[in-house]
């Protein structure tokens, strides 16, 4: 087998980075270990920035989206019993964000690809990259599981699209990791309930953080920070409200609707660049990268923004020979990732209670949520963050 580039991984920055290559007339392969329905059905965060609205649009992958996603143009912190809206039009030139699940953008992704794309090819498990560093790459394979056949797949080159679980970022030599756990995770559900405000809420309270989204007008998806070692079973459900009652408790008549829990897991929180994103002829993308903490929402969005940067570039190589976007790929991505890491590390701590915090710990917190409300820069600060920094 044999194909321009070689993709490791079907989540969003696989199939997008297919998508967008296709669309300029160059071939793929995409190698995912995983049956279809699982990585359709993987609950991951689903707020897509502006600038990933418009990506996903000129992909030809829109059309849904833009008839079910959600356009949101702000967001509720709540904080001391009192809640602040913070505008993003008003406050970053019209922009504003789409909530829109990360499992129907592979959903649509997946549909297209198979429609009228390149092999996209489930339950076959990249084993190895082979010969980075040369000029023919090989991705070493297993189709059908455990006992599967074996194979290779010869590429000009590969894209490690592979998570944060994957192989490929075993294949950079030399690389460099920074990271950052905490000492807290979040428990997540998803209800049958109608969401009980029609923008987003993340709450700060003494007993911990709490986030308020949605997955539609009748899907309520919910957080609460808990102990990093929980394990969701620990929680009944009639716990979880009560303690998200809690935690979104106001001074005003508002209410949590509560409904039918239908799915509850745990998420680790970490921070982790992988440096340099690139070696030779292999380069990563998305989570397989960095990873950020779940606060901003901003792993789809960073893996679209990668996506976007290397299809331009293998485009510009194609089409000219010259590498040097390609050269560029590491260095542009990792200015725009290490924004969005310092914004998720900020609205963390920010919102989350750590292990020990003090109560001047606590009334620091509450002073900086109060800047955000009584400043305009501050705001504007947030504001722009949140709806997403610019790729390239
Ligand atoms: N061979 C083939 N596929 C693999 C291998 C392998 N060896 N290892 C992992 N995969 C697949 C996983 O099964 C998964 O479907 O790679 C895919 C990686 O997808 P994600 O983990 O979703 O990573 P990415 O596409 O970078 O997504 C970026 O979007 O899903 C959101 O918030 C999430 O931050 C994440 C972001
Ligand atoms: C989600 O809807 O899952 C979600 C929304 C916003 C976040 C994180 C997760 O910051």
């Amino acid at each position: 087998m044999r194909t321009t580039v070689g993709i490791i991984g079907a989540g969003p920055a696989g199939l997008l980075l297919a998508r967008l290559l296709h669309g300029a007339g160059i071939d793929s392969v995409v190698l995912e270990s995983r049956d279809r329905a699982y990585v359709e059905r993987r609950q991951r965060a689903g707020i897509l920035e502006q600038g990933t609205v418009d990506v996903l649009r000129a992909a030809g992958a829109g059309e849904r989206m833009d008839r079910e996603g959600l356009r949101h143009d702000g967001i509720e912190l709540r904080f001391a019993r009192r809640r602040h809206r913070v505008d993003f039009p008003a406050l970053t030139g019209g922009r504003s964000v789409m909530v829109y699940a990360q499992t129907e953008v592979c959903k649509d992704l997946i549909a297209l690809q198979l429609a009228d794309g390149g092999p996209l090819l489930f339950e076959t498990e990249a084993l190895a990259v082979e010969g980075a560093g040369g000029d023919r790459p090989r991705l070493r394979f297993r189709h059908g599981g455990a006992g599967g056949s074996e194979d290779v797949l010869e590429c000009d080159y590969v894209a490690g699209c592979d998570g944060f679980r994957g192989v490929a970022r075993r294949a950079v030599p030399d690389g460099r990791t920074f990271e950052r756990t905490y000492p807290f995770g979040w428990l997540g559900i998803l209800a049958d309930a109608a969401p009980s405000h029609d923008e987003l809420v993340y709450a700060r309270h003494d007993r911990g953080f709490a986030l308020l989204s949605m997955r539609s007008p009748s899907v309520s998806r919910l957080y609460l920070q808990v102990p990093a070692d929980t394990d969701a079973g620990d929680w009944s459900d009639e716990e979880i409200w009560d303690e998200l009652e809690r935690r979104f408790e106001t001074d005003d008549d508002w209410t949590l609707r509560r409904g039918h829990i239908t799915q509850k897991s745990v998420t680790p929180m970490r921070s982790h660049v992988h440096e340099p994103m690139r070696h030779g002829r292999l380069f990563l993308a998305g989570d397989a990268a960095h990873i950020v903490p779940p606060t901003g929402a901003k792993g789809l969005n960073l893996a679209v923004g990668d996506v976007v940067t290397l299809a331009r570039a293998l485009v510009h190589r194609v089409a000219t020979g010259s590498e040097e976007l390609l050269d560029a790929y590491s260095a542009t991505c990792l200015r725009r990732v290490w924004q969005a890491e310092r914004f998720s590390y900020d609205l963390t701590t920010l919102l989350h209670r750590a292990p020990g915090a003090t109560p001047f710990d606590d009334r620091l917190q509450v002073a900086r949520l109060d800047r955000i409300a009584s400043s305009r820069a501050a705001e504007t600060d947030l504001a722009e963050a949140y709806t997403g920094f610019p790729i390239g």
